[in-house]
Order: structure tokens, then C-alpha cells, then sequence
């Protein structure tokens, strides 16, 4: 077992480091108050490869693998969340999704482009009556011959206004049930498509959360992903590897608040000496530190199994229910330790706090990871 980086990885995080405290932090705290999306910083991001990490080169991508992917989604998860969850709707469930099960002509049209970042992707499943039940979908692509005629709404869609491409996942078959369901390429500007209202949210608030309306668009046959009828495996699947990018992303929040704790308690004196001599914010960060370093072993393996081309379905869900649970705790404790002044936005724990608790419900809320680990465990 090697536990050592890679020259080209450590290159990568370096990257992904400098870029998120050079560009990211300064106005992350505004970008939050004024619930901005990052457009000019994601631009950057794509112009670094950020935004088609694992993509084949052919199709404009870094060509880069999984373990890559996580170490850059952990370093710009540690100062901005809400940039991360766009740079991971757009590598792991859209860019991944259209290279792994698109026709060559959507990889042509879409993929090329996305993979640079020029355009981003938004990925819609979840519906106002259909999150984690994501097989009572009420979105209906009905099949008219040359084209699907797509009627419905989509909720909580990340990347909602600002992306151009959308993977619309659609019932066309309601007998059929989830062997009914159909994937389907929506273009921004597709005659009855509309972005409805952007949510006002707790957390990841630069991140652009929108409602989508669908009411008699025409979408080409060709735009549909894969086989009639793939659609819900292709959802299903595409999210099995989304879920490494937000454990990443879980884990880069957590390890971000850590590092500022750390440093605030080596310098802040209390009762006489530094906080860090205190052995109740000594076991404070063992504590945070041993779960984070844990997390980091679940992630990495989920991306390494997914590199090696071996079933990662279970280490993923692990990961992710762990990474997003530890979240919350290092989050909690790291305002903690900060008193007074963790409590204020100044010093960014209360946003990573804030940002933290997302990562246990999109993606598959924390039960549906244990329903898909026990799914596994007894199969
Ligand atoms: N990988 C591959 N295939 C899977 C799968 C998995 N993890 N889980 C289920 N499937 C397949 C099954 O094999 C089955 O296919 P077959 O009939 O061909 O064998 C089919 O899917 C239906 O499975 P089930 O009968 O088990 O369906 P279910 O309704 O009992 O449970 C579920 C399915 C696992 C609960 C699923 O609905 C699910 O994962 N729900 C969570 C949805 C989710 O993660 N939503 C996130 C929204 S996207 C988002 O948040 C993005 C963002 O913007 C950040």
C-alpha cells in the first residue's frame, strides 16, 4: 500500500491551493452575504482544468484520476464550498456521465465545451414530490417520434441559472417505472424551458440553487443519453461517483475549518497561556484531526477503487456518510474553540459551519448512503 502522492497529484493540489487562496478567498465572505456565484472565479477554474479534471484529453479534459480529482475538490472546498459544488456537478455527474454513456456527436456538441469550463453543466433528478424516492419522478418526456415533449419541474438544481446544459433525468414510461426513465440533454433557451426562483439558503450561498420549469419542450431524440429507458441507471450510476467529489468536498470543509482553528488556538491566549497549552482545546483537535485524517482514507479509497476500475459503490456511500458527518462535528468544534469570535463571519468557521450541513443532504441524504452500504453489505 503506498500512501505517497504522486509528482503530477502534489503538482495538482499545489494548484488547487494557491488558486483557492488567491482567487477564492478574497471576497468569499461577500460572495456569501450577497449569495454571488463565483462566475469570473469558475471561469478561472476552468481555464486551470478544474472543470474536466478526469475528461480524455480528446474531449478538451485534463486527463487527470480520481485521487487528483479529491485532493483539488479538498483544497478549494477548505475556502469555498460554493465554487466547489459547481466545479463537482460539472466533472463528476455531467462531464463524467456524457463521456461515459454519451454518443460521440453529444461529446462533440457538449462535452467539449464543458470540459473547459466555457459552459457549465447542472444535473436535474430531484423534484418537489421526488428527492430521495428519485423513482416517482412527476417530470414527463413523451416520446413524439423525432423528439421527447418535456413537461415539469426540477428543485434545488445546483448551477440552476448559470449553466447552459442541462441533464434533465425524465419519466416516459410511468408503467415502466424506473425502466420508463430517460435522460435528456436540455439546452438553455429551448423554447419553453424557464429557470425559476433562486433559493435563499443556509449554506453554500454563492452557489446558484434554482427551481426549472419545463412546459411543452421539444428535445431532440437525439439528445437522449444512452438507451430508451437508461435513464435512471445513468442517474443512479453518475451519482455513485458524484458522491466521492462531495465526500471531497465534505472533507475539504472540515479540514479548512480545522487549519484555522489550529491556527487561532496557537496564538489566541487565554487564562494566561495559549489556547493550544489547554488540554481541553488539545483534545478538541485530536479529535478533529484523527476524524479528518480518517475521512481522508474513506475518500481516498472510494477514489482509488474508482481508478482501478473496481466497485466503488459501497466505498463512496462510505465516504461520503462519514466525511459529512465529520463535518458537522470538526465544523461545530472549530467555532468553538474560535468563542465569540468563531460566531462572526470575519473569521469564516461560522460559513464553513453553515456550509457543512448541505454535504449530508444533496447527492443522497445521509440514510440513503446507509441504505445503499446496508444494500451492499447483504447482497
Ligand atoms: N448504482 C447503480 N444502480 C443502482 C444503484 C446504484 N447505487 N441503486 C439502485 N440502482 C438500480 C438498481 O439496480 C435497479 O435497477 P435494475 O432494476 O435494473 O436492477 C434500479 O436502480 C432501481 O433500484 P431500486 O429498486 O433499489 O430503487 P429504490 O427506489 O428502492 O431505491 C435509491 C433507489 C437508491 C433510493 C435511489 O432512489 C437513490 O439513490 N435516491 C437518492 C437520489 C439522490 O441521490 N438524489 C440526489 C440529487 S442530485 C444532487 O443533489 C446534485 C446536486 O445538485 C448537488
Amino acid at each position: 500500500m503506498n500512501f505517497e502522492y504522486t509528482e503530477e497529484q502534489k503538482a495538482v493540489q499545489a494548484a488547487a491551493r494557491d488558486f483557492a487562496r488567491n482567487e477564492l478567498l478574497p471576497g468569499v465572505i461577500e460572495r456569501d452575504t450577497r449569495q454571488t456565484f463565483p462566475a469570473e472565479q469558475i471561469r478561472k477554474m476552468g481555464d486551470l482544468g478544474f472543470m474536466g479534471m478526469m475528461v480524455d484529453p480528446k474531449y478538451n479534459g485534463g486527463g487527470m484520476d480520481t485521487i487528483s480529482y479529491v485532493l483539488a475538490m479538498e483544497e478549494i472546498s477548505k475556502i469555498d464550498a460554493s465554487a466547489s459544488v459547481c466545479m463537482s456537478v460539472n466533472n463528476s455527474l455531467v462531464c463524467w456521465g456524457l463521456e461515459k454513456y454519451g454518443s460521440e456527436e453529444q461529446k462533440e456538441k457538449y462535452l467539449k465545451r464543458l470540459a473547459t469550463g466555457s459552459i457549465i453543466g447542472a444535473f436535474c433528478l430531484s423534484e418537489p414530490e421526488a428527492g430521495s424516492d428519485a423513482t416517482s419522478l412527476r417530470t414527463i418526456a413523451e416520446d413524439k417520434g423525432d423528439h421527447y415533449l418535456l413537461n415539469g419541474t426540477k428543485n434545488w438544481i445546483t448551477n440552476g441559472n448559470s449553466a447552459s446544459v442541462y441533464i434533465v433525468i425524465a419519466q416516459s414510461d410511468p408503467e415502466k417505472r424506473h425502466k420508463g426513465i430517460n435522460a435528456l440533454i436540455v439546452e438553455k433557451g429551448m423554447p419553453g424551458f424557464t429557470v425559476g426562483k433562486k433559493e435563499d439558503k443556509m449554506g453554500i450561498r454563492g452557489s446558484d440553487t434554482h427551481s426549472l420549469m419545463f412546459s411543452d419542450v421539444k428535445v431532440p431524440k437525439a439528445n437522449r443519453i444512452g438507451e430508451e429507458g437508461f435513464g435512471f441507471t445513468f442517474a443512479m450510476t453518475t451519482l455513485n461517483g458524484g458522491r466521492i467529489g462531495i465526500a471531497a468536498q465534505a472533507l475539504g470543509i472540515a479540514s479548512g475549518a480545522f487549519e484555522l482553528a489550529l491556527k487561532y488556538a496557537k496564538e489566541r491566549k487565554a487564562f494566561g497561556k495559549l489556547l493550544c497549552e489547554h488540554q481541553a482545546i488539545q483534545f478538541k483537535l485530536s479529535e478533529m484531526a484523527t476524524k479528518i485524517d480518517a475521512a481522508r482514507l474513506l475518500v481516498h479509497k472510494a477514489a482509488y477503487l474508482k481508478d482501478y476500475k473496481k466497485d466503488f459503490v459501497k466505498a463512496a456511500a462510505m465516504a461520503k456518510l462519514y466525511a459529512s458527518q465529520i463535518a458537522q462535528d470538526v465544523t461545530t468544534e472549530a467555532v468553538q474553540i474560535h468563542g465569540g469570535y468563531g460566531y462572526v463571519k470575519e473569521f469564516h468557521v461560522e460559513r464553513l459551519m453553515r456550509d457543512a450541513k448541505i454535504t449530508q443532504i444533496y447527492e443522497g441524504t445521509t440514510e440513503i448512503q446507509k441504505l445503499v452500504i446496508s444494500r451492499e453489505l447483504i447482497k
